[in-house]
């Protein structure tokens, strides 16, 4: 029999992986068997919860919180604030004008207040905030709509406005390129003057969307030290690991090279070595998806290019990277 992949690292910490109203069918059974926690990958986002400003659709979001209930799942809420897959509403007044930081704020305080409370009984942690920091240059934030109206308070009011509506749920600061040294000071920087300030925030989410080479393992290393020292606990959120190196743009491949796989499966037993010898601080390590036969990666950043980047293959079976991981 093939051990569950979750009891594995049940001295460690929880396995999750990203589903979709889609997945939760097509991938039942290997959902149920290996995974103890879910997130939904676009299900909770601002525009899926929140077309309009006087409309909310639940009805996916409460498809899946219903199945992690069913399944005994712990269940992560994604996303509240986000620059991505939010709606042109929130920005703008009903003649299409610009509307007031403070309208803004008020907006963002009824939506998380409305979804933080309908969930707060199945949701055990949110990522709060999704992606601020900037990835080039010197500047801390990102341009958004939310920073260019709100200026940088919404980071710190979001969080607050999360932890009133719940006061039981972690919350999280997501973000992606966590391990590049410079960005990883630049989160390290926001994340401490959350801290210093009395901001309920109570973890860093590494979403992990790594390759067969890069980021390196002492950079990963160093990211998680750096954040473990400010006192929170650290999830990895959205691990995959994408058989393509990031200048690579074939698009002609219909199976994983020989190098690719090998690449691959080394890189996930170091990684997962690597996560137990900081088992202290890394509460949970979720997949963005569950097996090969479904991975957002097969649209980016390259259109329809199939991708082959978790630990179960196209037909849902355990690759050699799930031998090695749960070896340990
Ligand atoms: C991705 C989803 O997987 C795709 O289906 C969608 O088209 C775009 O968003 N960082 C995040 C996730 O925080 O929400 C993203 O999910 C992947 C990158």
């Amino acid at each position: 029999v093939i051990p569950k992949l979750y009891e594995a690292f049940s001295q460690s910490f929880d396995i999750g992986a990203a589903v979709n109203t889609r997945t939760i069918q097509t991938q039942k059974e290997l959902l149920a068997y290996h995974y103890n926690s879910i997130t939904p990958e676009n299900e909770m986002k601002f525009e899926s919860l929140h077309p309009s400003e006087d409309t909310y659709t639940f009805e996916h979001a409460d498809e899946i919180a219903s199945f992690a209930k069913a399944q005994g799942m712990k269940l992560r809420g994604h996303t509240l604030v986000w620059h991505n897959q939010t709606p042109d509403w929130l920005f703008r007044d009903s003649k299409d004008g610009t509307i007031e930081a403070e309208t803004l704020l008020t907006r963002m305080k009824t939506h998380i207040d409305t979804v933080v409370k309908r969930y707060k009984d199945s949701i055990y942690a949110w990522d709060v905030v999704n992606e601020v920091i900037a990835d080039e240059g010197t500047e801390l934030l990102r341009h958004s709509k939310w920073l260019d109206i709100a200026g940088e308070g919404f980071i710190a009011k979001a969080f607050e406005y999360a932890h009133e509506a719940d006061p039981k749920a972690v919350l999280f600061y997501n973000d992606y390129n966590e391990s590049n040294p410079v960005k990883r000071e630049k989160i390290y920087k926001l994340v401490k003057g959350l801290v210093d300030h009395g901001v309920p925030i109570h973890g860093v989410g590494l979403q992990a969307h790594w390759n067969i080479t890069n980021p390196g393992l002492d950079d990963i290393r160093s990211a998680i030290e750096r954040y473990a020292s400010l006192g929170l606990q650290l999830q990895i959120t959205e691990m995959d690991v994408s058989v393509f190196e990031h200048d690579d743009r074939r698009t002609d491949l219909t199976a994983p090279t020989e190098r690719m796989k090998e690449l691959q499966t080394e890189r996930y037993e170091q990684f997962f070595k690597l996560f137990r010898e900081y088992k202290q601080h890394i509460s949970a390590v979720t997949f963005w998806g569950a097996a090969d036969d479904y991975t957002w990666l097969d649209y980016f950043p390259v259109r329809s290019r199939k991708n082959w980047p978790l630990l179960f293959d196209e037909q849902q079976q355990p690759k050699e990277a799930f031998w090695r991981v749960i070896k340990g």
